[in-house]
């Protein structure tokens, strides 16, 4: 209940931010800069926020950034009724321009790399022997691969990683119609058996961090 609040709370002074520079009638550079409320949520220094589930932005490729925030204005991520986070990042990008989203990857880009701490512990070992099939579209060192669309692992927050591919396997994320990439990761998720096993390669990709 606490949590609902404050992401609410959140939610509430990033949207105000937007209606408050719109009413004073801020146009092109200045009204893109308002668009830069990102940080409420992701941190301020874009390296997550456990307590509302907001991932790592800062060192996030600008091809997979632009992507996901097409797609949730699009309403293809974000719109799954049980997709509690992601149903509280769809409102926030679905007011941006493609002006905005430009200056957003843009000025993202600019963010410092800083891994993601480390949260989670499996077998790494065995995890290690799961990641071979991921390695084919994420590379092998997690690093991800702009001509196969898929987006580096290392470095992100283990618990993120651990909630999509949970979310990928129960099709609360990948299942909508326009939904190419995610629809992979669908059928690749369910190569993972079960928790444990998510825990395991979610460990082996905390070892990859650069
Ligand atoms: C109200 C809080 C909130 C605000 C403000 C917010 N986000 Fe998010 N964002 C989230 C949450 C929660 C998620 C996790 C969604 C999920 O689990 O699918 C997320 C996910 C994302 C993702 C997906 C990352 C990935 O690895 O797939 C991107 C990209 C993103 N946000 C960018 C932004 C940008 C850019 C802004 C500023 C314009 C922004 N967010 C503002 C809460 C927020
Ligand atoms: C056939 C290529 C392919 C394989 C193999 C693959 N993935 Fe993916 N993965 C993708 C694509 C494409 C996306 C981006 C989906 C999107 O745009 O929403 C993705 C996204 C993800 C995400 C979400 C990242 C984020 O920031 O939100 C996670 C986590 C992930 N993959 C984990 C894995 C794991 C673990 C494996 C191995 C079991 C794996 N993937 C195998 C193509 C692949």
């Amino acid at each position: 209940m606490k949590k609902l609040i404050t992401v609410t709370a959140l939610m509430l002074s990033a949207l105000c931010s937007i209606s408050a520079s719109a009413a004073e009638g801020d146009v092109g550079v200045a009204a893109t800069m308002d668009d830069r409320y990102c940080t409420t949520c992701h941190g301020a220094d874009g390296v997550g926020n456990l307590a509302i589930e907001a991932p790592r932005l800062a060192g996030m490729e600008g091809w997979y950034l632009k992507r996901q925030l097409e797609n949730f204005r699009a309403g293809i991520r974000g719109t799954h009724a049980e997709d509690i986070p992601g149903l509280e990042m769809q409102p926030m990008a679905e007011k941006l321009s493609n002006e905005s989203i430009t200056d957003l990857v843009d000025w993202i880009g600019g963010w410092e790399y800083v891994p993601a701490a480390v949260t989670v512990e499996g077998n790494d070992r065995q995890g290690r022997t799961a990641f071979q099939s991921c390695a084919a579209c994420h590379g092998a060192n997690a690093e991800g691969n702009e001509a196969l669309g898929a987006p580096a692992l290392a470095g992100q927050n283990d618990w993120y990683l651990i909630t999509q591919i949970e979310n990928f396997r129960s099709g609360v994320r990948g299942s909508h119609q326009d939904d190419t990439f995610g629809a992979q990761m669908v059928t690749m998720s369910k190569t993972l058996r079960d928790e444990q096993a998510i825990l395991n390669v979610v460990s082996y990709i905390n070892t990859l961090q650069k």
